[in-house]
C-alpha cells in the first residue's frame, strides 16, 4: 500500500493537527527522506521550526502548500519518500477537501471531549466526500490527549463506535513533553529522557500507518 503522503486534517482546531504532523515528520525522517507542506494560513508548521531560534535544529524542512497542491504533491513524491502535510481548522477555504483528494492516508485527530466527539460527524461527512474524488484515501481517526485515569477517556471507546471511521490501534497521551517540542521548536525525539514515551508513541503511530 502506498502510504507515502499522509495528511493531518480535522475542521476542529487545537486538536493537535501540527504537533502530530511534525512529531510524526521528525519520526519519518530516521526512516527515510521527509518533508512537511504547512497548508495552514496560520503557518503554525513554518513558525515551529523557526521557535527555536536555530530553523535547523528541526530536522525536517517545511515549505508552504501552493495553489496547485496535487502538482506540488506529485513533485515532492519523486524526491521524498514521506510527505506530511498539515492543515487549517476550517472547511471554508476548500483546502481541506484539496489536502483530502491527494493523501493516501488521513489521520483524524480527536480529543476526549463531548464537544470534539460531536464534531466529528462533520469530518464524517468530509471524508465521505473526499472519497468520492480520491476513493483510496485510508482515513483514521487518531486519539491525542488521552488521560488513562479519566472517565472520558476510558469512555471513548464506546462512544467512537458510532462514528464510521476506523481508529488506530495507537494512541497519544497528554504530556508535557509534546508542549515542550512546540516551544523549543523540536521534536520529541530531541528532548532526552523527558520525550522518551512521547516519542515511542509516535514511533508506534508510524509503526502501525506505514503497516497499513
Ligand atoms: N498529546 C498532547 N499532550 C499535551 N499537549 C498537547 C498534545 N497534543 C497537542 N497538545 C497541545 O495542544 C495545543 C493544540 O495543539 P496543536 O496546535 O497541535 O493543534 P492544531 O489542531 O494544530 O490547532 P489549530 O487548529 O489551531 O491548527 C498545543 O498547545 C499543543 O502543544
Ligand atoms: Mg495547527
Amino acid at each position: 500500500m502506498d502510504t507515502g503522503v499522509i495528511a493531518v486534517a480535522n475542521q476542529k482546531g487545537g486538536v493537535g493537527k501540527t504537533t502530530i504532523a511534525m512529531n510524526m515528520a521528525a519520526g519519518l525522517i530516521r526512516r527515510g527522506s521527509c518533508i512537511v507542506i504547512d497548508s495552514d494560513p496560520q503557518g503554525s508548521a513554518t513558525l515551529w521550526t523557526e521557535l527555536s531560534g536555530d530553523p535547523s535544529r528541526f530536522p525536517v524542512d517545511v515549505v508552504l502548500a501552493e495553489n496547485k497542491l496535487d502538482k506540488q504533491v506529485a513533485q515532492l513524491q519523486r524526491k521524498f519518500d514521506y510527505i506530511i502535510i498539515d492543515s487549517p481548522p476550517e472547511i471554508k477555504s476548500g483546502s481541506i477537501m484539496s489536502v483530502m483528494s491527494i493523501a493516501q492516508i488521513l489521520l483524524v485527530p480527536l480529543l476526549p471531549s463531548p464537544m470534539d466527539l460531536w464534531s466529528s460527524t462533520r469530518i464524517e461527512e468530509l471524508i465521505k466526500r473526499a472519497k468520492k474524488k480520491n476513493p483510496k484515501i485510508l482515513a483514521f481517526i487518531l486519539l491525542n490527549q488521552i488521560e488513562p485515569r479519566s472517565a472520558m477517556s476510558r469512555g471513548m471507546d464506546e462512544a467512537l463506535q458510532e462514528i464510521d471511521i476506523p481508529v488506530l490501534r495507537n494512541r497519544l497521551g497528554r504530556r508535557a513533553s509534546y508542549r515542550t517540542s512546540a516551544l523549543e521548536g523540536c521534536s520529541v525525539y530531541d528532548l532526552g529522557y523527558r520525550g522518551r514515551v512521547a516519542s515511542e508513541e509516535i514511533d508506534g503511530i508510524i509503526d502501525e500507518v506505514l503497516g497499513l
